[in-house]
This record gives structure tokens, sequence and C-alpha cells, in this order.
């Protein structure tokens, strides 16, 4: 089985053509993110792609780190956005950012439906946020309304036609995301078969378990 990153790698330069399908819910999940941030923040962002959401973000706030696992990607946001001295690309897995209490927002855009381990991702999410921080998510909960992806994904994911995708339910999300540490602030779902936005708040000091 070839690394995750390949796929990424593969289809970069197309993803970074592609326009934003819904840029109404788009703006609107910036505007409630920047709704977040102050000049002092100090921002993270996984799975970042080619780096659009980087670049609108970046300049509200002190430090952005944005990363991805595809080189690729990054090489693109890196080119996209020479001269923004305060965002900062790496390439790493979520898991290999180390530190504790960093960041007063962490975004995770279009992702959670693609980590391997959902539950110690939001671990390590709410480890890296400082108490009361925030974790903006925008997520495919392929289970409401794409059911059926569950018998063609296998096919498509061993053709290399898609990612591993994770089939949960949105209130599944949303309790995992609880159950890790959150309280849930804002909820947005412009359809039912489109991402669902969530905003969430760390509340308790210690990751769960
Ligand atoms: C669907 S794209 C979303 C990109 C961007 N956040 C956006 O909203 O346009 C998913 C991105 O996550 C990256 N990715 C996939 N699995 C990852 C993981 N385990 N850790 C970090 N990044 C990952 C991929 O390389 C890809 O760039």
């Amino acid at each position: 089985m070839s690394h995750p990153s390949a796929f990424w790698d593969r289809i970069a330069t197309r993803y970074a053509k592609s326009p934003v399908a819904d840029q109404a819910s788009y703006r609107h999940k910036l505007a409630v993110t920047r709704q977040h941030f102050t000049p002092q923040s100090q921002v993270f962002e996984f799975g970042c792609g080619t780096g659009s959401t980087a670049i609108e973000h970046a300049p509200h706030v002190a430090h952005y780190l944005a990363t991805d696992i595809s080189s690729t990607m990054l090489a693109i946001a890196r080119d996209r956005t020479a001269g923004q001295a305060n965002l900062e690309f790496q390439q790493a897995a979520i898991e290999d950012i180390p530190g504790e209490a960093r960041f007063d927002v962490i975004l995770g855009m279009s992702i959670l439906h693609l980590v391997k381990d959902l539950d110690a991702t939001l671990a390590h999410v709410h480890r890296l946020l400082r108490p009361g921080g925030i974790f903006a998510s925008s997520t495919m909960c392929m289970s409401d309304g794409y059911g059926w992806f569950r018998f063609v994904g296998p096919l498509g994911r061993a053709l290399g036609l898609f990612p591993r995708v994770s089939m949960f339910k949105r209130s599944h999300l949303e309790s995992r995301i609880e159950a890790a540490g959150f309280r849930i602030d804002y909820r947005f779902q412009p359809t039912s078969r489109k991402a669902t936005f969530l905003v969430a708040v760390k509340t308790t000091g210690e990751p769960p378990g």
C-alpha cells in the first residue's frame, strides 16, 4: 500500500486549479473562523493543501503554521505565498507536531474524514490547543447522504482514484469531538450533503484518557 501522500501528490496540480465549489459557504466559514482571531493569535492548520485558507487567514494573526503530508501540495502553497512572513508551511502529519497548549486556534478543513484515527487526531488537536482554544473543522460526513461510497470507495482506492475515506455520520463526528474534551459552539450545514462546519472550544485542561 502506498503512503497516503502519494495520492495527494499526484492530484495536487489539478486540485490547485479546481475552483471552490460553494464560494458563499466557504466565505462564511472563513468569516466565522476569523471572529476567533486576534492580532496576537498563534494559529495551526493541518491538511492545508495548496494553502488557500492559510493565505486568507494569515494577515489577521501573529503566526500561522500550515502543514500537510503532501510535498507537492506544499510546493504549490509556497509558490503562492512569497512575502507572507508570518505564514509558515511545513511537511508533517498532525501527530508529528510537538508541544502542548501552543495554539489559540487550530483548523482542520476537509481533513477529519481522511485521517486514519479520528480519536487520536482529536486528542492531538486538544493537546496542542491552549485552554479555551478554538478548533474549527469542515468535514464530509459521508454516511449522511453518500452511504453508497462504502461500496465503491475500496475499489476506487485500489485503482488510485480516491484516498482512504472514513464513513461516519455528523452525529458521530460531533460526539467524538465532545468526547475529546470540546464543547461545540457553532454548527453550519449548508445542505445535508455538504461538509459540516463546526467550531469547538477546548473545555478541559487535560486530554481525556
Ligand atoms: C481534501 S484536501 C483539503 C485541503 C485544504 N484543507 C482545503 O480545504 O482545500 C486534504 C489534504 O489533506 C492532506 N492530508 C491527507 N491526510 C493527511 C494527514 N493524515 N495529515 C495531514 N495532512 C493530510 C492531503 O495531502 C491534502 O492536501
